[in-house]
């Protein structure tokens, strides 16, 4: 899916912050909120807080760090960063549902002097030439078919030594694909690629690359609690990514995990590094 018309259409559910809302008040939670019991709507890929945490601990940040969060969503990741770190993170994302209501997230978890989130495109960052220290992008690469521009936009925006992380679910194998899944709802709307794709497209611009880690098997154990978990309980929690993703919910995850079983997808963490 390139079209960016379409993937803001495809996430766009209408009213989703009077559902969060909803879903906070059945948990009695009202602003102040802490951005941890949030966790469960505003970390939108596989393994949610349980994949960013260590994710996030390989870029060695620190309060003076600046960084750029790749299509943020509803902010998560973000919050997260700021949180753990202290560091200033700027969010883009391209689709305007996702940044207002992430900013009302923001706002109600006290964050706003250190989160920023931005409607616009990865493509086209509105950001400074060398002006963050670290820039990451969580499950966004599945929508875009321009590696090579995703590749360009942070070298440009990164300072010397600056690291560029990736976690996005990628192609491993050949094979029939079940659509939908979370980031499209059929293949000519899927940008999916292969690691060595995203690895030539960060050297050909000049990164160096770090680390490849294939998150499999921990996808594979994320979801299997996940279904152990609900199937002891009555109906969906009060927050939840089907908040999110609407009702084909259980059918994009289903198809999904049958793609990650069949050895078609796989998550992964692709780590990089400017020269200095
Ligand atoms: C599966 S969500 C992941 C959101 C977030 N990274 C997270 O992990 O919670 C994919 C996001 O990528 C955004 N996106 C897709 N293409 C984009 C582009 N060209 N520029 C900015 N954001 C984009 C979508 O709007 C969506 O919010």
């Amino acid at each position: 899916m390139t079209n960016p018309d379409e993937v803001a259409h495809h996430y766009h559910s209408g009213h989703l912050l009077k559902r969060i809302a909803d879903g906070c008040a059945a948990l009695n939670l009202s602003p102040p909120i802490a951005h941890d019991a949030l966790a469960p709507v505003d970390e939108f890929h596989i393994g949610g807080r349980l994949a960013t945490e260590p994710f996030v601990k390989a870029l060695d940040l620190s309060s003076d760090s600046r960084v750029v969060d790749f299509g943020c969503g509803l902010g998560g990741p973000a919050r997260y960063v700021a949180a753990a770190t202290g560091a200033h993170v700027t969010g883009i994302d391209l689709t305007a549902e996702f940044v207002e209501t992430g900013r009302a997230l923001t706002e109600w978890t006290g964050l706003s002097d250190r989160v920023q989130l931005i409607e616009g495109s990865v493509l086209d960052l509105p950001l400074e030439a060398a002006s963050m220290d670290a820039a990451y992008m969580i499950h966004v690469g599945m929508n875009i078919a321009d590696k090579v521009g995703i590749a360009q936009e942070a070298k440009r925006v990164l300072k010397p030594d600056g690291v560029f992380a990736i976690y996005d679910v990628m192609q491993v194998g050949e094979g029939h694909m079940d659509y939908p899944a979370p980031w499209a709802s059929s293949s000519d709307q899927s940008a999916l690629a292969p690691p060595e794709t995203y690895e030539a497209a960060l050297t050909s611009v000049g990164f160096e690359l770090s680390d490849r880690i294939d998150r499999t098997a921990f996808a594979k154990q994320f979801f299997a609690d996940l279904a152990a978990a609900q199937s002891r309980v009555d109906g969906p929690p009060p927050l939840g990514l089907h908040l999110i993703m609407g009702d084909d919910t259980a059918l994009k995850v289903k198809h999904m995990v049958r793609n990650i079983e069949g050895g078609l997808i796989a998550p992964i963490e692709i780590h990089a590094r400017l020269p200095v």
